[in-house]
Parts: structure tokens; sequence; C-alpha cells
């Protein structure tokens, strides 16, 4: 009989939510309980693709609209393979933003609705778990200043707050909502209960498909 396979398991939420650091300590938890587990986050700025969101980001490039939420996109289909090789390895995978951010984000912008934006990330491998980190705008501004990167300002990342809670309203995915003002240790310690459920079940489970 073939091995278990690895979970898929997404973090999401707004800026300084805490979710590269929630990310780290996860995949460290579960290796050190000796299951095989590796970081991944989107954008992977290190692949060409990768390059041109990055240039974006930092304000050295233009891009269109809908051209750079195709890259954005396509910078996830490009590293699926690898994805999958690694999950039926019996890999779990903790992934630091996914199409939700995707759509969240461009879905934000003037005149982009829901719908045209989960258009090119549809048959994504579909994650068995996404946890949102819930912090409101106050307790985030209590954690410093927004960076220089496009899109780092309070309008804005309120209007993808918004687009996250219509994301969230889909029952085809297993969200949940993780209160991120908590002390490190105890987000730390819901994310590893609900990781722990979802790896035990997705073993059984073929991978699904991405709003499919
Ligand atoms: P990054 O610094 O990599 O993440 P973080 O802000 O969590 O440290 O920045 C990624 C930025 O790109 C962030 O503002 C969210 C945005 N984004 C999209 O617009 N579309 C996407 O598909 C993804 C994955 C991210
Ligand atoms: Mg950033």
């Amino acid at each position: 009989m073939a091995g278990k396979r690895g979970a898929l398991i997404v973090l999401e939420g707004v800026d300084k939510a805490g979710k590269t650091t929630q990310c780290h300590k996860l995949v460290q938890a579960l290796q050190q309980s000796g299951r095989p587990a590796e970081m991944m986050r989107f954008p992977d700025r290190t692949t060409t693709i990768g390059q041109l969101i990055g240039a974006y980001l930092e304000n050295r490039s233009e891009l269109e609209d809908h051209t750079v939420h195709l890259l954005f996109s396509a910078n996830r289909w490009e590293l699926v393979p690898l994805m999958k090789r690694k999950l039926e390895q019996g890999t779990t995978l903790v992934v630091d933003r996914y199409a939700f951010s995707g759509v969240a984000f461009t879905s934000a912008k003037p005149a982009f609705s829901l719908d045209w934006c989960k258009q090119p990330d549809i048959g994504l491998p579909k994650p068995d778990l996404v946890m949102f980190l819930q912090l409101n705008p106050y307790e985030a501004a209590l954690r410093g200043q927004f960076g220089k990167e496009r899109y780092e300002t309070g309008v804005f990342q309120g209007a993808v707050q918004e687009k996250f809670e219509q994301l969230m309203t889909d029952p085809s995915i297993n969200w949940q909502v993780i209160d991120a003002s908590q002390d490190i240790e105890d987000v730390h310690r819901g994310i590893t209960e609900h990781s722990l459920k979802a790896m035990n079940a997705a073993q059984n489970l073929p991978l699904g498909e991405l709003w499919k």
C-alpha cells in the first residue's frame, strides 16, 4: 500500500497578523514530533515569474492589474508539480498565503469581481485546512508601521479584509478563524491543534481541486 499523503495547510490573513512567524513555528513543531513538514510561501519570489512580482511589489516596476493577477496565479501553478510530489511523499506543506490572498488582494481593486479573480486558480491543489489569522486594524497598528511595499496601506488592507470575509463564507473550504491578537504561544497551540486534526483526516482522502 502506498504511504499516507501529507496535508496542505494554508495560513492567510491581513498584514501583521503573524502568518510567517506562525508558519515557521508550526513546521518546527511538526518536525520535532517526527512528522515531515516543509514551509512554502506565495509569492515565491525566487522564480523568474516571482522576480517580476517582486519588482512590482517593491514599486520597481509597473504592471497592468489583470496581468499581475495572472502572474501571481502562474507563480502558484509553476510550483504545483513540486507540491504534489512532496504531498505524495508524505510531507505536510505549510503555506504562507495562497490563492485566497490572490483573490482578496486583486478583487480589492476597483472593477474586479471576486468571480473573475478566482478563475485562474480553479483546480489548484485544494488545501485541507485554511487558517485565517484575524487581527483588527487597531491591533495591527499597535504592531508598528506598514512597510513600503505596494498594498501596505491601512485603507487597502481594510478592503482586502472585506474580501477575505466574503471568501470565508464558502463552505467548500475548511476555514478556521484564529484570533491573532492572542499571545504567540496561544496562537501557535490553536494552529497546531487544527493542523493535527486536518493531517489525520487528509491521510485517508485524495487531494482535492480548489473551487471545482
Ligand atoms: P509578502 O511580503 O511576500 O508577504 P507578507 O506581506 O505576508 O509578508 O508580500 C506579498 C504581497 O503580495 C502581499 O501584499 C499580498 C500580495 N499578494 C497578492 O496580491 N496576490 C497573491 O496572489 C499573493 C500570494 C499575495
Ligand atoms: Mg510584505
